[in-house]
């Protein structure tokens, strides 16, 4: 097989895939291992560039309670049938079949001790292992779909030909990391309906009186509750030089859009009231700024003594006011201006809209022979392994069915 297929030597492989990142990698090993000729092309110099970046260097692959419930579709019983054939388990059965040592950290979550870089030696050597080949750094033209149904990719390398062609190439975040648009660009191509594209699993961006009372504690973290639009996720809040992070902000980024209220449980777990009510009781002389120092980091709880909340011992605090106290501590608004943006975002929220896609193969319901997987598919999982599960879930469910 010459390495610049032409369009009139027949296909050069059976199985075109776009991308070789997580889905990408995944659905060529898939395909790969029912015989079929797979060939990745990569615009990048390297494959799975978000894998090595992601968990901090160690990659949180899976999630051992990934279920339909930790992912945001338009239509959310989409991702069902592909996470319910390629499970949690399946993926750990071949991390343990490469002897990668693991752990879980929390909820569920599973890093690899060591490396990232692991993971994607092991999904090379896989497809190495199936004969499935990777060209990188090879830059897409554009995609003609013959007469004859075959799919032809004209690239930088010459054309490459194949009666299935799988669109895996993720969504926008982290462009310096290759993300690209041409995912969804190929979808319209086709007909596909695009939905509305946003970053998500990001920061959030604070302005006026919020970021200038809060800029300077860059670096304070602390747990809390964010709630917005019904969701609620308690976990730990960073605040940092542009507004807030941490995995509470992240996993609440994906649901808040500008406008929408957000607020946080600053005592989660706690009843605020019976809380304040029993340092009133237990130290009268105290400060509120004082006893919320040991509950919250001091320079936050000082901070919010000076912007939000009155400051004086707390047996000069009467009933109504202990009450607005406590429920500001429970329900503190936070008006965020925006978010920090595919820069710095984990996903993209939006993409190919799965009313044109089957459920159970990922092909698309108009041209047969194309598949879309991955984050370019309008599924996105919440902070915690979930990404990466939906990714090889449906990377899998295409490339049994290439
Ligand atoms: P992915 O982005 O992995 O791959 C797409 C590939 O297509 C890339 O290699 C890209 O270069 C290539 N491509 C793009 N345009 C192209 C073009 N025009 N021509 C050719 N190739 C093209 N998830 C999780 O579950 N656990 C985690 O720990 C993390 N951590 C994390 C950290 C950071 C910093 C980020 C940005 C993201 C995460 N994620 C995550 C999310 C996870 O990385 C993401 O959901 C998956 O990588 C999506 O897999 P895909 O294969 O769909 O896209």
């Amino acid at each position: 097989m010459s390495a610049a297929g032409t369009t009139t030597e027949g296909p050069t492989v059976d199985v075109l895939i776009i991308g070789g990142g997580a889905a990408g990698l995944m659905c060529a090993i898939s395909a790969g291992q029912l015989g079929k000729r797979v060939l990745v092309i990569e615009h990048a110099n390297r494959v799975g560039k978000k894998i090595l970046m992601s968990g901090g260097g160690r990659c949180n692959f899976t999630n051992t309670g990934a279920s339909p419930a930790n992912y945001l579709s338009a239509n959310p019983h989409f991702c069902k049938s592909a996470l319910a054939r390629y499970t949690p388990a399946h993926f750990i059965e071949l991390v343990e079949r490469h002897r990668i040592a693991y752990h879980e950290k929390e909820l569920g979550q599973l890093f690899c001790d060591e490396s990232s870089k692991l993971i994607v030696k092991m999904l090379l050597d896989e497809c190495a292992a199936v004969g499935a080949r990777v060209e990188t750094s090879c830059s897409i033209e554009r995609v003609v779909h013959g007469d004859s149904g075959l799919f032809h990719l004209h690239t930088s390398r010459g054309v490459f030909t194949a009666p299935a062609l799988v669109v895996a190439s993720g969504g926008l975040s982290i462009p310096s990391m290759g993300a690209s648009g041409l995912g969804y660009e190929l979808a319209r191509q086709f007909g596909h309906h695009v939905l509305p594209t946003r970053a998500g699993l990001v920061p959030l961006t604070l302005s006026g009186k919020h970021q200038e009372r809060l800029q300077d504690l860059s670096g304070v973290a602390f747990p809390v509750e964010a709630h917005c639009n019904r969701k609620a996720f308690h976990n730990y809040l960073l605040i940092t030089h542009r507004g807030i992070s941490g995995p509470a902000i992240l996993q609440i980024s994906s649901f808040w859009q500008p406008g929408d209220d957000l607020r946080l449980d600053l005592l989660p777990g706690l009843d605020a009231l019976e809380t304040l009510q029993r340092l009133r009781h237990e130290r009268p002389a105290a400060e509120l700024k004082t006893v919320l120092g040991d509950l919250l980091p001091k320079r936050f709880a000082q901070r919010l003594c000076e912007h939000w909340l009155p400051n004086r011992p707390m047996k000069q605090f009467n009933e109504p006011q202990l009450r607005e106290a406590a429920a500001l501590l429970a329900s503190f608004p936070l008006v965020a201006s925006g978010t920090e943006g595919y820069r710095t975002a984990e996903v993209t929220l939006g993409g190919v809209d799965t009313d044109g896609v089957s459920s159970s193969t990922m092909m698309s319901k108009q041209v047969p022979g194309l598949y879309f997987i991955g984050e370019v598919v309008d599924v996105t999982g919440w902070l915690g392994g979930y990404n990466f599960q939906w990714a090889w879930a449906s990377g899998h469910a295409a490339g049994v069915a290439a």
